[in-house]
């Protein structure tokens, strides 16, 4: 397995790191305490090239590969997981599904925008009564002939308040369950359309999402997403891809909380010695660093296959399913090394310790992870 990086992958990880120390880590504690959307960051993320890491400059993108995404990502969120969450949205739940699906007026109108941050897309799946369980939407589409008919509501959508695009999926046949899905690109000018406030979460609190509302939403049928029917496929191969950008966003969340902890052991003192002296703390950093490294090495495996076009569905989902739960363990010992200065708000632990959590939630659930890791283990 060749673990080095071409030159473009190393130039993306390095611009990404540039923008992340110099622009977004000054940032991450404030805009975490006010719950602030960091409009000037998604504005610099465009001009950089990170939010269409992956696709081509045809169509607005960067023209790099799923790997050079992964780098750019885990530098992002380590310094500031909710500016990383909101590129992850943008590239891995709309850019991508509308490289992979959608055809070339979709491409040029919608995708080239999004790809070079012009626009901000969001994905709509999850509704208020379907999580898990997607499949199981409420969310109507009805043909009325030259356009489709959207009645239903979203929530939990992650840019959803400040998106101009929303990847919607919606059941034109309740009855055929999976196979009655379809997709559509939606316009938030749309009327009918409209937004819920931002929810209150435990963290990602610059990352804004919200609920929203369809109500008799005229889709004209050029923003049919791929064929009638295929909304549910569509839906899970585009995840495929976005658990990695999560296992990522995991890895550079885990990176942060590690680097302070180390940093930190080094610094303060007890018994008369540095923390660092204490093998209880050697252990902790010991195992820290060897579960980010675990974790880099599934989520580089991941983005890999990806890129060689072969179907990743269990490589995503172990990725994300150990690099978020890693993430857990890792934000949860490096607050115990800072002890009750980790517990404070003046300290980037506790934030770490709250933006992880999330990781092991979105983009389906560890129990998701190893209900497709089971499946595809089981059919194989
Ligand atoms: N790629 C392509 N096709 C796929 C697929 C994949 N990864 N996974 C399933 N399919 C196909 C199946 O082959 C099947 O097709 P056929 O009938 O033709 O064989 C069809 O889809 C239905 O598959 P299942 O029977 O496996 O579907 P299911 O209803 O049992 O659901 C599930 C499976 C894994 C539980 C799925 O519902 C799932 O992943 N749920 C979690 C949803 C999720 O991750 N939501 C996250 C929301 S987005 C978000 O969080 C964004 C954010 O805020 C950041």
């Amino acid at each position: 397995m060749d673990l080095s990086f071409t030159e473009e992958q190393r130039l993306i990880q390095q611009t990404a790191r540039d923008f992340a120390v110099r622009e977004v880590a000054p940032k991450a504690r404030e805009l975490d305490l006010e719950g602030r959307w960091p409009t000037e960051l998604v504005a610099r993320m465009g001009e950089l090239g990170l939010m269409g890491v992956a696709v081509p400059s045809e169509w607005g993108g960067t023209g790099a590969d799923t790997v050079s995404y992964v780098l750019a990502m885990e530098e992002v969120s380590r310094a500031c997981a909710s500016t990383g969450v909101i590129m992850s949205v943008n590239n891995s739940l709309v850019c991508d599904p509308l490289l992979k699906y959608g055809n070339d007026a979709q491409k040029r109108d919608y995708l080239t925008p999004l790809a070079s941050g012009q626009k901000l897309g969001c994905f709509g799946l999850t509704e208020p009564a379907s999580g898990s369980d997607a499949s199981q939407m409420e969310t109507i589409a009805v043909d009325a002939g030259d356009h489709w008919v959207l009645d239903g509501a979203k929530n939990w959508i992650t840019n959803g308040p400040k998106a101009d695009t929303i990847l919607v999926f919606a059941s034109h046949d309740r009855a055929a369950g999976a196979k009655g899905t379809t997709a559509f690109i939606v316009d938030k000018s749309t009327p009918g359309f409209t937004l819920n406030k931002p929810d209150h979460k435990l963290g990602i609190h610059a990352a804004h999402s919200c609920t929203m509302f369809f109500e008799g939403c005229k889709i004209p049928k050029s923003q049919q997403l791929g064929e009638k029917g295929a909304g549910f496929k569509i839906a899970m191969s585009t995840l495929d891809g976005g658990r990695i950008g999560i296992a990522s966003q995991a890895l550079g969340i885990a990176r942060a909380a590690y680097e302070k902890a180390l940093a930190y052991s080094k610094e303060r003192k007890a018994f008369g010695k540095p923390l660092a002296d204490k093998q209880a703390i050697q252990f902790m950093l010991a195992d820290m660093a060897t579960e980010l490294d675990a974790a880099r090495l599934l989520t580089l495996r991941a983005a890999t296959m990806k890129d060689k076009g072969v179907r990743h569905t269990s490589e995503s989902a172990v990725a994300k399913l150990y690099a978020s739960e890693m993430c857990t363990r890792v934000a949860h010992k490096a607050l115990q090394i800072h002890g009750g200065y980790g517990y404070s708000t003046e300290y980037d632990a506790e934030r770490h310790y709250r933006d992880a959590r999330i990781t092991e939630i979105y983009e389906g659930t560890s129990e998701i992870q190893r209900i497709v890791i089971a499946a595809n283990a089981l059919k194989a």
